[in-house]
């Protein structure tokens, strides 16, 4: 079985890669490359000893995409190429809404063409905004708080008016929690340009003194010790999910969402100390101001994803923590 993967070079893209590659699928992957690196492709291939087709197309190409389904025998697409971060989303709405529907509409255009009719979207637990109660059940109201969030809710809603229009599509709805963590080899991991957003990839900067010293946005919510909680996942895991999701879109038509986290909430302060336990290394914090648009907590059930997909979370907190250290050390 092909599945064509955009956004491949990605953080959890080339994690899905390397499990589909390892599960006997053949992948093709498009991106193009605007927030990845070309060698991408070379490290998942030394990693699972097998070839990778590499497309550098932007999504939004109809005609470049067409090419590739006329070229390749596509039986599945997992769509995670877009643009991600919330902050940026907010400064620049037009450019999220343009690009990540645009890719989509295009994308869908050019599988109904070939009638490919099997898709796993790469969604998000934003789409819950600020949940009313815990653990987050994947029919709570759905409501976002940033045009990042916006646009994998409108293409959710985008994605549930195509299987009505037509039955044959098979789609899986993936509303991801927060990855962190890394692939064993240390040759895959999160590599984000300039300053971090994102609480792991901050803090593994700050272990590897690029940056002084981590600010801990708040330490008065209603939490266990004052920070905010999340349900961190690691993107092995997450990777592994897909693999499930696309066992079941291979079998069911239907549409239908998906949480993909570990059950488990870890506050920011749990994280920093596992952090510098596991690692031996120091991680110098302040306590500042929260930041603008964030939850006090937020963790998935993810009996769902347990009962119908048959998956579940295995890595613990320890091995994220490791795992995201040590890619950094190996690329150094
Ligand atoms: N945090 C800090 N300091 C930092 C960065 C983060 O204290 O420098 C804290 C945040 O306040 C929050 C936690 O660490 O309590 C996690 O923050 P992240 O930015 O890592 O993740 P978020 O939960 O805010 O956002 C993530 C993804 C989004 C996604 C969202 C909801 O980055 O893409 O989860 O699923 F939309």
């Amino acid at each position: 079985m092909k599945v064509l993967v955009t956004g491949g070079c990605g953080f959890i893209g080339s994690h899905t890669c390397v499990e589909l590659l390892e599960g006997g699928y053949e992948v093709v992957i498009v991106d193009n490359l605007s927030n990845s690196k070309k060698d991408v492709v070379n490290k998942i291939e030394t990693i699972t000893n097998k070839k990778v087709k590499f497309y550098e197309v932007n999504v939004c190409d109809f005609k470049e995409l067409d090419k590739i389904f006329e070229t390749e025998q596509i039986d599945a697409v997992i769509h995670f190429a877009g643009y991600k971060a919330v902050g940026e989303s907010v400064s620049k709405p037009i450019m999220y809404y343009r690009n990540n529907l645009d890719s989509t509409l295009t994308l869908i255009e050019v599988m109904s063409k070939h009638n490919v009719k099997r898709l796993v979207f790469s969604s998000s637990a934003t789409v819950y905004g600020d949940p009313e109660k815990l653990p987050i059940t994947e029919d709570f109201p759905l409501h976002t708080t940033n045009p990042y969030g916006t646009t994998k809710l409108m293409i959710e809603m985008i994605l549930r008016d195509l299987y009505k229009s037509d039955n044959e599509w098979s789609i899986a709805l993936l509303r991801y929690f927060n990855p962190i963590g890394a692939h064993k080899s240390g040759l895959i991991g999160e590599n984000p340009n300039g300053i971090p957003n994102n609480l792991m990839p901050y803090i593994v900067k700050v272990a590897n003194k690029e940056l002084p010293q981590l600010s801990i946005f708040g330490n008065d919510y209603v939490t266990k010790d004052g920070t905010g909680v999340r349900d961190y996942i690691h993107v092995v895991d997450l990777a592994k999910g897909h693999i499930k999701a696309i066992e079941k879109v291979s079998k069911d038509r239907g549409i239908d969402a998906y949480n993909l986290g570990t059950g488990k909430g870890y506050s920011v302060l749990e994280i920093v100390n596992t952090f510098m336990k596991v690692n031996n290394v120091d991680v110098p914090y302040k306590i500042v101001e929260r930041r603008p648009g964030d939850i006090a907590a937020c963790y998935a059930s993810t009996e769902k994803a347990n009962k119908i997909l048959g998956w579940k979370a295995e890595l613990e907190i320890d091995e994220m923590c490791k795992d995201a250290y040590n890619y950094v050390i190996n690329n150094k």
